[in-house]
Formats: C-alpha cells, sequence, structure tokens
C-alpha cells in the first residue's frame, strides 16, 4: 500500500505528465501553424509519451491499491518567437519535470518504499533521454540560426520520428 503521501504525490505528478502532454500538443500545433510539419509529427508523438508516463504512474498506482486523484490542469503557453525559443522552453521544462522525479525518488528512498523506487528508476532513466533529445535540439536550432535551408532539412529528419510505446506499458521494464 502506497502511503498517503505518495499516493498524492504520484497523483500530481500523473497530471504533470498529462500536462506535459497537453503543453506539447499545443507545441505541435504551434509548428503545424509554421508550415513545419515534421516539427509538429515530433511534438505529437512527444505528447503521445508524456500520456504514456501519465498512464505508467496510473497503472502503478492502481497496483499498489490506490486510487489516483486528478489535479486542475492550466491551458499552456501558445506563443513562441522561433523554434528555438520553444525547444528552449521544452528543455527547461523537461528539468522541471526531472527535478520532480528526482523528488520523489527522495521521497520513496525516506520513506523505505522499494516497490516505488523501482517503478521510479525507469523515469530517471528515461528523463536523461528526455533532456538528451530537448537539448540535441536547442543546440541544432542554434546551429541552424535565422538559416531556411537548415530547417527545412531538419523538419524533414524529425518527420520520421514514429511512437514506441514505453517498456512498462509495452508488458516490459
Ligand atoms: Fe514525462 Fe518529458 O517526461
Amino acid at each position: 500500500m502506497l502511503s498517503e503521501n505518495m499516493l498524492a504525490a504520484i497523483s500530481d505528478q500523473v497530471t504533470k505528465e498529462f500536462y506535459s502532454g497537453y503543453l506539447y500538443l499545443q507545441m505541435a500545433a504551434w509548428f503545424e501553424n509554421q508550415t513545419l510539419p515534421g516539427f509538429a509529427n515530433w511534438m505529437k508523438i512527444q505528447a503521445q509519451e508524456e500520456i504514456s508516463h501519465g498512464m505508467i504512474f496510473f497503472n502503478y498506482v492502481a497496483e499498489r491499491g490506490g486510487m489516483v486523484e486528478l489535479g486542475d490542469m492550466e491551458g499552456p503557453p501558445a506563443d513562441y518567437a522561433s523554434p528555438l525559443d520553444l525547444f528552449e522552453k521544452v528543455l527547461a521544462h523537461e528539468e522541471v519535470v526531472t527535478s520532480r522525479i528526482n523528488h520523489l525518488m527522495d521521497m520513496a528512498i525516506a520513506e523505505k518504499d522499494y516497490a516505488t523506487k523501482a517503478r521510479l528508476d525507469w523515469f530517471i532513466t528515461e528523463q536523461v533521454e528526455e533532456e538528451a533529445n530537448a537539448s540535441e535540439l536547442v543546440g541544432k536550432l542554434k546551429l541552424i540560426g535565422n538559416g531556411s535551408n537548415g530547417l527545412f532539412m531538419l523538419d524533414k529528419e524529425l518527420a520520421a520520428r514514429v511512437f514506441v510505446t514505453p517498456s512498462p506499458l509495452a508488458g516490459g521494464e
């Protein structure tokens, strides 16, 4: 059984993961509007990943005999100055998510809740990848600068991204 504190914190994280999906879907709409369908594709898949993250926590709570209570969610920002501005905000957002996951891990360790710690291990690794992906795109967009050719090439590259169900939802770990 999860402690009351842990249940509340994980419930909150479910809401936050869904918010990440909401944010990235808004960003996908921004890219569609900029006629950058590859970037929009990348963002839509990122939004799907975030919903999956929420579902991993959601399922975990049920497995431990608890019930998630979903919280309120504000609308995400819809205006961005440029693709670089947008991806800098993605990176900053992922850094906040990482600190939240680390905080959950601190709680699990303090409570000697080893099952929750084991579940969080996946998220700790996932956040390394999430930050690396955002950071790489920030770097590429800085290199491209105002060059529309580079942006066009990167858009083509991002159009190839496909959704892969995260392993904890695909029956693995
Ligand atoms: Fe759910 Fe982007 O981390």
